[in-house]
């Protein structure tokens, strides 16, 4: 059944009558991973997966919402003393919140929401529902006043506040801004973005999905950004975007291994960000998959995010002939992007199924990426 058609079913089963419909979407990221938090440059898109909710003033100062996945109902308050325990719901009263901290209106509300966006696979299904109800409150209760950019940010601070993740911007931002058929390049510390078609001739872009998520008990991406805070410190720069290898390297002998390890892929990064974008307005995929391959090696050994399973298939790529494939998202776990050219499509996803399979006892998951519009009314 469409997921509209879903929430709609259980929308008037539960609550009676309708409500209005509003979706962001889950997001990709080409390249540039781990740079937004040290304000440097991503390049995500939206996708056609999505959180979709519908949504009812109820003229009470209480919020009652239903997730149709994880069968479960939540009812709260809107003062700070009122967070559900649920830690899906949270991210409804984090955004609601983040509204009211900065000045906004928030008023009571029912809702129903549901998705398709996978969890735990990298594509941000928290920033999607963030974003679905930022920009449905915005709408509702605050007259479309919240620039878009803002709404982003109360996304993010959800994550700070209410959900114990130090992420940067470039989840939430990609959900809100996202353009059919267009990725953007954000500079992450001006704010400046700009949309860039893509359309890569003779190419498609895959996600392989591992479907593993190692959840690590001490908080891995917080302790990350704490590595690269603490030799932004160091140098003496506001972020890394300031920093350069030569800087590093005179501070090595200063800093932990580990930090150097940490600082030296965020400075390689950023640059293979500028270098992707010149690649792509080149026309030269070559570069670009090239790039891709040198952001997993990072991010695998001098990061460490990457996994085993992660590992394996990125070098089931490279063997395949895939012209760039590497991790995706925060890591852990969770997905690879790679860009196929389109006569090797059909050898490399039914490669990856059957030798992942056979290592790992079960299939990857395989998704096409479509670029699609981001937070929105239906
Ligand atoms: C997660 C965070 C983002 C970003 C990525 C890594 O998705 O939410 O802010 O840091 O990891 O690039």
């Amino acid at each position: 059944m469409e997921l509209k058609e879903k929430i709609s079913n259980i929308f008037t089963e539960r609550l009676g009558g309708e409500g209005t419909f509003y979706a962001s979407a889950g997001r990709i990221n080409l390249i540039g991973e781990h740079t937004d938090y040290n304000g440097g440059f991503v390049f995500p898109g939206a996708i056609d997966k999505v959180i979709m909710a519908e949504i009812r003033a109820n003229g009470s100062d209480k919020v009652r919402v239903f997730s149709v996945d994880i069968n479960d109902y939540a009812e709260f308050g809107l003062n700070e003393a009122d967070a559900p325990e649920q830690s899906w719901a949270r991210y409804i009263f984090g955004v609601c919140r983040e509204i009211i901290k900065r000045g906004g209106k928030v008023g009571g509300f029912d809702a129903v929401f549901a998705g398709n966006v996978p969890l735990g696979a990298g594509l941000s299904s928290s920033a999607a529902l963030e974003s679905c109800f930022a920009f449905a409150m915005n709408d509702m209760f605050n007259g479309n006043t919240i620039e878009k950019f803002e709404l982003a940010r109360i996304g993010q601070s959800t994550e700070h506040n209410y959900c114990g993740v130090n992420c940067g911007i470039m989840d939430q931002f990609a959900s809100v801004f996202g353009k059919q058929g267009n990725l953007m390049r954000l500079d992450c510390r001006s704010g400046e973005f700009e949309y860039f078609p893509f359309n890569p001739q003779g190419y498609t872009l895959v996600l392989v999905d591992s479907v593993v998520k190692h959840e690590l008990a001490d908080s891995p991406y917080n302790k990350r950004r704490q590595s690269c805070e603490r030799v932004a410190r160091r140098l003496g720069v506001e972020t890394l975007r300031d920093a350069t290898m030569e800087m590093l390297e005179a501070a090595k002998g200063d800093i932990t291994a580990e930090d150097y390890f940490r600082a030296k892929y965020v400075i390689e990064e950023k640059q293979r960000v500028l270098d992707v974008c010149d690649a792509l307005n080149a026309g030269d995929y070559e570069t670009v998959g090239r790039c891709m391959y040198e952001t997993h090696r990072g991010l695998s050994k001098d990061y460490e995010v990457s996994c085993e399973e992660l590992d394996y298939l990125n070098d089931l790529a490279k063997e395949c002939g895939v012209t760039g494939s590497r991790i995706m998202g925060g890591g852990f776990g969770g997905c690879t992007i790679n860009l196929v050219k389109n006569e090797l499509l059909e050898k490399f996803t039914s490669e990856a199924r059957a030798r992942f399979n056979e290592k790992y006892g079960h299939e990857p998951k395989i998704y096409e990426v479509i670029i699609s519009d981001g937070a929105r009314r239906l």
